[in-house]
């Protein structure tokens, strides 16, 4: 069972940011398995990285198109990003260390993020930018 599932409801009705957060769904449901298989962190963490690197290329994306169209809450979606890597980063390299494992808890903060990410911070800028012709 996935950890989570991609629903119409989380559509935010801009085509290539809907594919993306299919994506991110999927990684994260990827690293789900690999945590519920009780594999160790040397295991684990490519899959971590494999996530961090695509978040990365989404947000990218996502900031490239609303600085293009001079979204206004563009500030607060770039801070929002960065927390998120800095924290994630944070964990890769406390896992690197054998510091810390990645854990349901990891697993859960990163489910309830994205839902977070894509259902308030996303939504949001989905009707500005179909008002600016984007599909
Ligand atoms: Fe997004």
């Amino acid at each position: 069972m996935p950890l989570l599932i991609w629903n119409d409801s989380f559509s935010v009705h801009i085509r290539e940011f809907d594919e993306h957060h299919k994506k991110l769904v999927k990684l994260l449901n990827n690293l789900f398995d690999a945590v519920s298989a009780k594999q160790g962190c040397d295991a684990v963490e490519p899959i971590l990285g494999e996530l961090i690197d695509y978040t990365r290329y989404h947000f990218a994306a996502e900031e490239k198109l609303l600085n293009k169209h001079s979204y206004p809450w563009i500030a607060a979606q770039e801070h929002e990003h960065k927390e998120l890597i800095v924290k994630i980063v944070d964990f890769q390299k406390q896992c690197k260390a054998k510091k810390a494992m990645i854990d349901l808890a990891l697993l859960n903060f990163l489910k309830d993020w994205l839902t977070k990410h894509i259902m308030g911070t996303d939504k949001k800028y989905s009707s500005f930018l179909k008002e600016k012709g984007v599909s």
